[in-house]
C-alpha cells in the first residue's frame, strides 16, 4: 500500500508522521500554512475553513469548503486540498502573488478587520464562487421578511451574481460586521477562463484511496469496498465508524477522546448511491447533506425544507443522514423529518441486510437496533410523499445552532379532512419520536380551527422535554402546539382559537 500522502495547494505531502487523530487544521498549521485558524474547534466557527476536491454535482469536480478542525488528516489520504494561501497566485518571477477575485473583493469592501476570520471566510467564498449552476442574474430577489419568518432580516440571501449566502452560514465575524463581507461576496464575477481551479472542475476527482494509516497511538483506517469495511468492522467490533466527522471531530477536540481505531466509510460507493423510483427514493447513508440537497432538487420538500436548517454549509459539506442517525442523537435534525416521511434503513452487515422502519430504530437515549459490526447503508422513503410538509426548528439562531425543539409535518388533507398524519418530534424525549396522540386526533377529522386547536394541545403534551441550558421543559411544549397552529395559519391564512 502507497504510504498516506495530501495534496496541498498543488504540492504532495507525506501525512506520516501526524498522530491517526491529527486534525487537517493541526497538520496544516504544523507545515507553515496558518492561514487556516483555529477559533473553536467543533465546527461552529469556520476559521478553519479548506477547499478540497470532491466529486461534483454538476461537473465532475466540485471545491467543496470543509471544517478543516473535524476532519481526520488520514481521511484525506489521496485527496487534494486548497487553503487560502494557495488561491492567491504568485508568478515564477517572485512578484508578489496576484489576490483571488474573492480575495480582491473582501479586500477592497473592507470585510476583514482582525482579519482572524478572513481565510476562512475566503475559502467558504470560494467554494460558492466555484458553484458551477452559480448563475449571474438568474436568481430572483428574495423579499426582505417572508411571512413564514424564514426570511432574511434586512435583505435578499442571492446576490445579482447568484451568490447564495447560505455558503458563508457557518463562519462567524467577530469585528468587521457581516455587511461589508456580504457586499463582497456579492459583488464577485464568474472564474475566468484560464482561471486554474475553475478548469480543475472539468476532470474528475482524486480517488476514495484505500487507507491503512497505523501507529502506536491508534489505526485510521478507509476499506475500499463494502465487503472489506463489513470484514473490518467484525474483526473490530469496538471501532469508531465515521463518515464525515462532524460528530466524531468534535468529541477528539473538545474532549479529547481517541479511538484505539477508526473506520472510516464515506467514499464507499454502495453508501453513496441515490436512486429516484415510482414507489419510493433511496438515498445512499455517505451522502453528504449537500449532495442530497442538490442532487434532489426539490423532490421531497421536506427535506428541502430541513437542509438549509441543518447546522450551516460547511457542516452539510461533510454530514450524512448516516451519521446522523448513526449517532443516534435526541436533537438531531434529521430524523424528526425522516420519521414524518416513514423513513426506513437499510442495515447491513456480516449476516446480510435488513430494512428496520425508523419508528422502530430507536431504543433508548443514542441507542439503537443497530448491532454491532452493522452499518447504515441506504435511508429509504416510501412514495407517494404527503403533500403538505414543514419542519419547524425552534433554536437560538436561525442558523448554525442546535434546535431546542424540532418537529417535521407530513399531511394529507382531502376535501377539508385530515386524510394520514405523521408528525416526527425531537428534543422532547430521550430518543426522536413519533408524536403518535395527535397523529390519531388530527387523522379523520375536519382541518379546522377547532380541530387543530384541540389537536395543539395534545401535541403539547407529547414527549417527555426536559428543562437544559437550551429551554424549559415548558417552553418546549408550548412551542410544539404552536408549531401545529402555524402550519394550520400558513395554510388556511387564519389563526386558530
Ligand atoms: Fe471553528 Fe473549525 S475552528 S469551525
Ligand atoms: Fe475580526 Fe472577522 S475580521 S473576526
Amino acid at each position: 500500500m502507497v504510504a498516506a500522502r495530501i495534496t496541498v495547494n498543488g504540492k504532495e505531502t507525506p501525512i506520516s508522521p501526524a498522530a491517526p487523530h491529527t486534525t487537517v487544521l493541526d497538520f496544516l498549521r504544523e507545515r507553515g500554512l496558518t492561514g487556516t485558524k483555529e477559533g473553536c474547534a467543533e465546527g461552529e466557527c469556520g476559521a478553519c475553513s479548506v477547499l478540497v476536491a470532491r466529486p461534483g454535482v454538476k461537473k465532475p469536480t466540485d471545491w467543496v469548503a470543509v471544517n478543516a478542525c473535524l476532519v481526520p488528516v488520514a481521511a484525506l489520504d489521496g485527496q487534494e486540498v486548497v487553503t487560502s494561501e494557495g488561491l492567491a497566485t504568485a508568478d515564477a518571477s517572485g512578484a508578489p502573488a496576484v489576490l483571488h477575485p474573492v480575495q480582491e473583493e473582501m479586500a477592497v469592501r473592507g470585510g476583514s478587520q482582525c482579519g482572524y476570520c478572513t481565510p476562512g471566510f475566503i475559502c467558504s467564498m470560494a467554494s460558492e464562487y466555484y458553484r458551477p449552476d452559480r448563475c449571474a442574474h438568474t436568481e430572483p430577489a428574495e423579499p426582505a421578511d417572508r411571512a413564514d419568518g424564514t426570511g432574511p432580516a434586512g435583505g435578499s440571501e442571492h446576490g445579482p451574481n447568484g451568490f447564495d449566502l447560505h455558503a458563508l452560514s457557518g463562519n462567524l465575524c467577530r469585528c468587521t460586521g457581516y455587511r461589508p463581507i456580504r457586499d463582497a461576496a456579492f459583488a464577485v464575477g464568474m472564474p475566468a477562463e484560464d482561471d486554474p481551479l475553475a478548469r480543475r472542475r472539468e476532470q474528475s476527482p482524486p480517488e476514495p484511496v484505500a487507507t491503512a494509516y497505523v501507529r502506536d497511538d491508534g489505526a485510521f483506517l478507509r476499506p475500499g469496498t463494502l465487503a472489506d469495511a463489513v470484514r473490518l468492522l467484525r474483526e473490530r467490533p469496538g471501532a469508531t465508524v465515521v463518515a464525515g466527522s462532524t460528530d466524531w471531530g468534535v468529541e477528539v477536540n473538545i474532549r479529547s477522546r481517541r479511538a484505539d481505531c477508526v473506520i472510516a466509510v464515506d467514499r464507499l460507493p454502495e453508501l453513496r448511491e441515490l436512486h429516484v423510483g415510482s414507489d419510493r427514493i433511496e438515498i445512499g447513508a455517505a451522502l453528504t447533506l449537500t449532495e442530497i440537497e442538490r442532487r434532489l432538487d426539490g423532490e421531497v420538500p421536506l427535506l428541502a425544507e430541513l437542509f438549509p436548517q441543518f447546522a450551516s454549509r460547511l457542516i452539510r459539506n461533510s454530514a450524512t443522514l448516516g451519521g446522523n442517525l448513526g449517532t443516534g442523537s435526541p436533537i438531531g435534525d434529521s430524523p424528526p423529518v425522516l420519521l414524518a416521511l416513514e423513513a426506513s434503513l437499510v442495515l447491513t452487515g456480516a449476516d446480510g441486510e435488513r430494512e428496520v422502519p425508523l419508528g422502530d430504530y430507536f431504543t433508548g437515549y443514542r441507542q439503537s437496533v443497530r448491532r454491532p459490526g452493522e452499518l447504515i447503508r441506504a435511508v429509504r422513503i416510501p412514495r407517494p410523499l404527503s403533500p403538505v410538509t414543514a419542519f419547524h426548528k425552534i433554536a437560538k439562531r436561525r442558523f448554525d445552532d442546535i434546535s431546542s425543539v424540532a418537529v417535521a409535518f407530513a399531511l394529507d388533507i382531502e376535501d377539508g379532512t385530515v386524510r394520514t398524519a405523521r408528525i416526527g418530534l425531537g428534543g422532547v424525549a430521550a430518543t426522536p419520536i413519533r408524536a403518535l396522540a395527535t397523529e390519531a386526533a388530527l387523522e379523520g377529522g375536519p382541518w379546522t380551527a377547532e380541530s387543530v386547536g384541540a389537536a395543539a394541545r395534545v401535541l403539547s403534551a407529547e414527549g417527555t422535554p426536559m428543562d437544559d441550558h437550551r429551554a424549559s421543559a415548558g417552553y418546549r411544549s408550548a412551542m410544539l402546539g404552536q408549531s401545529l397552529l402555524k402550519l394550520y395559519a400558513r395554510t388556511t391564512e387564519a389563526v386558530p382559537s
